[in-house]
């Protein structure tokens, strides 16, 4: 009899201890959510009153990854009405209401990433407020990237080709391959993590060829190419003008050939007739194609 009368002694202590002091005691079931964008998530909120819920009010609010300084509100429940913030109007609604907090968020976007914080009042509960904190995160595929080249302008005969992405969470990976005529893997400068380039140092037939960029992450993978095609005169005409020049020289042997055949053929039928000197004849003959051959190039 006296036990019972202890229990109910305590029983009571604490009654009137939660009543004094107590509290809107609030428990966040996950407190870190993923969602791929576009989704719907449900972020959790559960509170616990002593007192009944006529003046029960809750505020979402978002700090966003983007702004840590200003969380913005999301929804409200006050004086039994609810409202949306602009950015959430149509998306966002209350799901358990009155017996939890929790809110579903529809069509979620890059933007809705950040912490958001349930804060439960229920008064005349006196003490602080319920609050619960959790953590959204917005999964997105990477966009489509932008290839783009450029000149050096440090060094000479350099190319610069570069990737631009856009969008995607996680941060995507960002690959550059030469595809032909061997598949090669290039180093990439990434700065800032969206954009990567490389370089091609001295340009030429060799490094002509289909370049791609891929942008990848756990969601998705996009690409995007560069034709680099390159006509070098430095590179082409020489092989080319040893061929012109070659062909020149073998004309010009033989009508030096012919010429001289032609030359014996008369002084030798000159010969006949007077006795000129053989020598001074050979040594003109002799010169004759490369003068031909320097007024030609
Ligand atoms: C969110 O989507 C769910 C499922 O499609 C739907 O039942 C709910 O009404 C939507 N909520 C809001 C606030 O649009
Ligand atoms: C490019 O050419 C320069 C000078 O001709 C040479 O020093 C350099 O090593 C070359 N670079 C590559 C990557 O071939
Ligand atoms: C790249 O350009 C060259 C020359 O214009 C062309 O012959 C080749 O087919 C192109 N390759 C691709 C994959 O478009």
């Amino acid at each position: 009899m006296g036990c019972v009368g202890w229990k109910l002694f305590w029983l009571l202590c604490l009654l009137s201890t939660f009543l004094q002091y107590g509290a809107v005691r609030v428990t966040v079931r996950e407190s870190a959510v993923e969602v791929v964008r576009g989704d719907s998530a449900t972020l959790t909120c559960s509170f616990f009153s002593l007192m009944p819920l006529f003046r029960l009010s809750i505020i979402w609010t978002l700090t966003p990854i983007s702004h840590h300084e200003s969380p913005i509100q999301v929804i409200v429940y006050a004086h039994g009405q609810v409202i949306e913030s602009p950015s959430f109007i149509g998306r966002v609604g209350f799901v358990g209401m009155p017996w939890n907090a929790d809110i579903i968020l529809n069509e979620t976007r890059i933007s809705d990433a950040g912490v958001y914080r349930c804060v439960v009042n229920n008064p005349p509960e006196t003490g602080d407020h319920g609050i619960g904190e959790l953590s959204l995160t917005v999964l997105a595929p990477p966009s489509l990237p932008v290839c783009l080249w450029e000149w050096d302008t440090d060094a000479a005969g350099n190319v610069r080709l570069s990737c631009a992405v856009v969008d995607g969470f996680p941060t995507p990976q960002m690959i550059w391959e030469k595809l032909e005529p061997d598949q090669i893997t290039l180093p990439v400068n990434t700065d800032g993590g969206m954009i990567g380039s490389v370089q091609i140092a001295n340009v030429s037939a060799q490094t002509s060829g289909l370049y791609r960029c891929s942008v990848s992450n756990p969601l998705g993978t996009q690409h995007c190419y560069v034709n680099l095609s390159v006509y070098s005169p430095a590179d082409n005409s020489p092989g080319i003008l040893q061929g012109v020049m070659l062909s020149l020289t073998m004309a010009l042997l033989l009508l030096a050939l012919m010429v001289l055949a032609l030359w014996l053929h008369r002084s030798a039928q000159e010969s006949k007739w007077r006795n000129s000197n053989e020598d001074e004849c050979y040594n003109e003959i002799k010169y004759t194609p490369s003068l031909i051959k320097r007024s030609f190039v």
